[in-house]
């Protein structure tokens, strides 16, 4: 596993194995695009890349009776990277339906022990128009949340509902562990360090427990790293400030449940949730700190939409949030940050030129398609100079 490195920084003729969940909705649609993409840059930089197939979610359930079979983990655990492109449905939906393809996504995030979710959010200028924000309010906007992503409210015990004689009762837990709070606020200062430097620590320390022990471990991390900003601010009054100054912040880190929330409030800043891409990370090397892989780690890549039922199947997705995601794979997993530089740079020439899907089309303006749009970008892709 993993790509061989010859110690004067050059890659030779590597062999990356990549995992594909399509899942379900326009999930296989952005995918497809995402691997045409990885196959292009391939042809470009001399990298190969194999694709394997898994299934998960709803499809999943209706074939295997399972959101995540065993033969999927086991094509992710043996991939340098997992693509994934999005689970659930109507269909679905059911809440006394006994697996639901959300179940998948948890579980594949604890399995594969995927304890980082970061979500950068930046504007393009080319769609300051299509947010409901004052153009000045995003001016600057370059943000990145880091979510937990295996701990607290999602998977604390006890967990469960039942039957008293006073009516039904039901318990979530929020449950942390110091070391699950301590390697996620670690990433949290190495990724602030490689930016500009400012640590925004989210909580809820005025009322809970695991929001005490976590700023109190943050302040000792915070202690090991003078040259990074460290700020605490709760989870309400960050709710507040993303819609009122969202320039103001670089690295958010925080707690599953307040980082879930936070996250899709954020992707509003950004035009469309069809523009964000996101990377969860894990694996030994970045438990061991992202030094230890040599700033690579194992991870999963998915935009951050939804499976869109209501288009699925008609070849309306937004690709590029996918697209954005395979950026972040060559950059996180598999060390090619000039690949991963070209991807994105790509996306914003295609921008530049005035494509657009009809999710980030003003009205009347000409739109093209997912098949399109992912074709836009390949053409655009630049190899080495
Ligand atoms: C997300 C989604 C998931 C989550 C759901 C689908 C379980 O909202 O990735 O943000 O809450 O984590
Ligand atoms: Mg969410």
């Amino acid at each position: 596993m993993g790509p061989d490195y010859h110690p004067d920084g050059q890659v030779g003729a590597v062999d990356f194995k990549i995992a594909v969940l399509g899942g379900d909705g326009i999930g296989p649609e952005v995918t497809a695009q995402g691997t045409r993409v990885l196959d292009r840059v391939g042809e470009l930089f001399g990298h190969r890349f194999s694709f394997r197939e898994g299934l998960m979610g709803g499809i999943s359930i209706d074939r295997l009776g399972t959101a995540l079979p065993d033969e999927t983990l086991e094509v992710c655990r043996s991939s340098d990277a997992v693509l994934l492109g999005a689970v659930g449905g109507p269909k679905w939906d059911d809440p006394a339906a006994k697996t639901r393809p959300e179940d998948g996504l948890l579980r594949i995030r604890k399995e594969l022990g995927l304890f980082a979710n970061l979500r950068p959010v930046t504007s393009y200028p080319q769609l300051l128009d299509s947010t409901p924000f004052k153009p000045e309010v995003l001016e600057g906007l370059d943000l990145l949340v880091i979510r937990e992503l295996t701990g607290g409210l999602y998977f604390g015990k006890p967990k469960k509902r039942w039957s008293t004689t006073r009516g039904r009762r039901a318990v979530d837990s929020m449950a942390y562990s110091e070391q699950e709070i301590d390697r996620v606020l670690r990433l949290g200062f190495r990724l602030a360090r490689e930016r500009r430097g400012k640590l925004t620590s989210v909580d809820k320390a005025n009322v809970l427990e695991t929001s005490r022990m976590w700023r109190e471990i943050a302040i000792e991390i915070g202690k090991e790293n003078p040259d990074v900003q460290l700020d605490h601010m709760l989870v309400d009054t960050c709710a507040m400030n993303l819609v009122r100054s969202p320039a103001d912040f670089d690295v958010i880190v925080t707690e599953n449940t307040f980082g879930d929330i936070l996250t899709d409030e954020a992707a509003v800043l950004a035009g469309s949730m069809g523009m964000l891409p996101s990377a969860s990370l894990g694996g030994a090397n970045l438990a061991a700190g992202w030094d230890q892989g040599g700033g690579r780690s194992f991870g999963l890549y998915e935009p951050i939409h939804g499976s869109a039922p209501d288009i699925a199947g008609q070849d309306k997705a937004n690709p590029l949030a996918t697209i954005l995601s395979i950026g972040l794979m060559l950059r996180l997993s598999l060390g090619l940050d000039t690949e991963a530089a070209a991807v994105e740079r790509a996306v914003e020439d295609v921008l530049a030129a005035g494509h657009r899907t009809p999710d980030i089309a003003k009205s009347g303006e000409p739109v093209v398609g997912t098949e399109a749009m992912g074709g836009l970008v390949l053409k655009a892709v630049r190899g080495p100079a």
